[in-house]
């Protein structure tokens, strides 16, 4: 019998594309190349299944030219790269990479707090550049970490893993606003308090946006949001480009209504609003939360496995819609 086809859009680990060949007629851009959506659609001719990283569009129009196609894993927890309800309607099953990110990208999300709020790029770019001459009293004074209000928006298992760094690690007051509570349980364990958006908005010190991007959380953060919050209050956006209006943060960061952001996303990435990069209270950084090596093996080993799983027959592992009546 032969092998099911599949496409590896981008580069991958060469042991996942390995193992993907013992199960997979594979067909790999390990050269990494760019294509555009006509590319990508040209490369899936033929093909059963796909890997897929959050760079690439499975919308209408790619299923619609691509009949062949029965699964897209996606190397990513998000996949808003994926039109599911579409997938759904071409009988295509989609599958994510959650779990095996959560405490990875919870550091990064510290990380980036601590960076954002004590000033640490900019500072080292201060030094860098020579500016250094002598210690001044002021000099790079940031917002405090330890004890001050931690607000996280979007409570899922990544909010989770920063409300707990916070509460445990630097003993902050945890306050989250999510679509729904949790329970009761987990709220204590995490020692974090539910309250509304516009009460977390006002209260943070330091807001942290971990919600999944859709319809509903596009400009969830815009000029009315950033209005309420506190003008020493930092914003991290670890979730998605768009969740956030760029053009209104940068505004509001250049006018010093809030103090500092830590970006890890971007409306339109790999595009950067040019105003956020004019601006030295703002820390940059290339999508890369989930990027340390062994959870990047992980990732790709899921994504791999959820092919695998599918076409022998038992069912992706972590699929994001059901498909009735699966082609396999
Ligand atoms: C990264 O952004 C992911 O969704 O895994």
């Amino acid at each position: 019998m032969s092998k099911p086809r599949i496409l590896v859009a981008r580069a991958l680990f060469p042991e996942t594309v390995a193992l993907l060949e013992q199960h997979f007629d594979v067909e790999h851009n390990q050269a990494d190349e760019p294509w555009d959506a006509a590319g990508f659609i040209a490369r899936l001719q033929g093909k059963q299944g796909v890997l897929t990283t959050g760079s690439e569009c499975v919308d209408a129009a790619v299923l619609a030219a691509c009949p062949e196609l029965r699964i897209c894993a996606n190397m990513a927890v998000g996949y808003n790269n994926f039109d599911v309800e579409a997938m759904s309607a071409a009988g295509v099953q989609g599958t994510n990479a959650p779990d095996v990110l959560t405490e990875t990208t919870a550091d990064f999300g510290f990380a980036l707090l601590m960076a954002t709020a004590r000033r640490i790029t900019e500072s080292e770019h201060f030094l860098r550049s020579g500016q250094w001459k002598r210690w001044r009293y002021d000099m790079f004074a940031g917002a405090e970490v330890h004890g001050s209000t931690l607000g996280i928006l979007g409570m899922g298992r990544i909010g989770q893993g920063v409300a707990r760094r916070g509460a445990y690690g630097f003993g902050m007051n945890v306050l989250y606003h999510n679509r729904s509570r949790l329970d009761p349980a987990l709220e204590s364990e995490c020692r974090a308090r539910y309250v509304g958006k516009e009460e977390l908005l006002k209260t943070a010190d330091h807001l942290v946006l971990v919600l999944p991007y859709s319809a509903s959380s596009h400009h969830a953060i815009g000029a009315a949001e950033l209005a309420l919050m506190k003008p020493t209050a930092t914003l991290v956006n670890i979730a998605r480009g768009g969740i956030v209006d760029d053009a209104a943060l940068a505004a509001a960061l250049r006018e010093g209504r809030i103090a500092a952001a830590g970006l890890d996303v971007f409306e339109g990435e790999p595009r950067v609003h040019p105003d956020l990069l004019a601006l030295s209270n703002v820390v940059l950084t290339p999508h890369i939360a989930s990027a340390t090596m062994p959870t990047r093996r992980a990732m790709a080993r899921l994504a791999a496995d959820n092919l695998i799983a599918f076409f022998h027959g038992d069912g992706p592992l972590t699929p994001v819609n059901s498909v009735m009546g699966s082609k396999v």
